[in-house]
């Protein structure tokens, strides 16, 4: 059976990864499984300087989910590359750096800073705030899109996959300017904006106010969002949003995705990528599959 896939350069042992920011990096997880089973680990969100991210409350439980506004908080890259990347390297399984910066030129340092490393894939978070722009997304506009992925590729022959957004008008515009600027892969989808009210105290109950929603409430926006950026590109997506059992999964895939990430869903079950890639095996089996690739896109058919 082949579960192996090719993100336009980047080649996995198979189509299951976890989702930056969900999976620390890895070091809580390799306690629970073996960390050479997955296709690929996207770490916690790097930014240049260590942050020590928003408020507290920082997370929230919703029906089917949660919220969360973490702010970013990572040890900077340069601590990541010297702590946590040689511990990373000891297994088999691609390395894609989750990196975020303030302006253009913060994202380009950081890109040269980390493609000088072992890493396998730089995945660009677009979903932070442009300082110079008066805070407004770089990822939510095709212009600003254009010009980051596009200097960002200047500065790297690593494999670059842009991150998407879903708080936008329209996600496949998007897509395409980040596949014409020189994305290798796309991801998608980040956490869609939310909030809750603590009915007690009458007032918001995140401390950054709003947060980000993720989780299964997520996963049927996922899955349209990928189905339609799927017709409009022509390199790989990396889905994900809500994806907790093998059957997730294959609706992603039909959907458009060539691999998937999974996110929240290591939290309530830290055993969980192990638990679908052996579901995924017994589903091809039992369905005489020989491949994942062989159902790739197949809703759109
Ligand atoms: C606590 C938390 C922290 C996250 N941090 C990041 C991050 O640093 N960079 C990033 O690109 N996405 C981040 N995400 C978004 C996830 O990688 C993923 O895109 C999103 O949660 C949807 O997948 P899921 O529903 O399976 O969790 C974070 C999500 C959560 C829940």
């Amino acid at each position: 059976m082949d579960l192996s896939v090719d993100l336009n350069g980047l080649k996995l042992k198979n189509p299951i990864t976890v989702a930056s920011g969900t999976f620390g990096f890895a070091r809580e997880y390799s306690e629970f499984i073996d960390l050479n089973d997955l296709g690929a680990i996207s770490v916690k969100g790097l930014t240049l300087k260590p942050r020590i991210g928003n408020d507290a409350p920082r997370v929230a439980e919703t029906p089917m989910g949660m919220l969360n506004c973490v702010g970013l908080q990572n040890p900077g890259v340069y601590k990541f590359i010297e702590e946590e990347l040689p511990f990373l390297k000891e297994y088999d399984t691609k390395i894609i750096a989750n990196i975020n910066g303030n302006t253009i030129e913060e994202y380009e340092e950081i890109t040269e800073i980390i493609s000088n490393t072992e890493v396998d894939s730089i995945e660009l978070n677009i979903s932070c705030p442009n300082v110079k722009c008066g805070g407004m997304a770089f990822g939510t506009d095709p212009l600003m899109v254009s010009e980051v992925v596009r200097k960002v590729r200047n500065k790297t022959k690593k494999h670059l996959i842009v991150k998407l957004s879903p708080n936008v008008k329209n996600i496949t515009e998007i897509a395409l300017a980040a596949e014409i600027a020189g994305a290798d892969c796309i991801s998608m989808i980040n956490t869609i904006s939310g909030m809750k009210i603590d009915i007690k105290t009458m007032k918001p109950l995140l401390g950054n106010i709003s947060g980000g929603l993720s989780g299964p409430a997520v996963k049927p926006v996922a899955v349209k969002m990928i189905y339609d950026t799927y017709k409009m590109i022509k390199i790989p997506i990396l889905g994900m949003g809500g994806i907790s059992s093998e059957k997730d999964v294959i609706e992603f895939i039909l959907a458009g995705a060539k691999a998937v990430a999974i996110g929240t869903a290591n939290f309530t079950n830290p055993y969980i990528t192990k638990e679908i890639l052996e579901n995924l095996k017994k589903y091809l089996q039992e369905n005489n599959l020989t491949s994942l690739n062989s159902i790739w896109g197949k809703a759109h058919y």
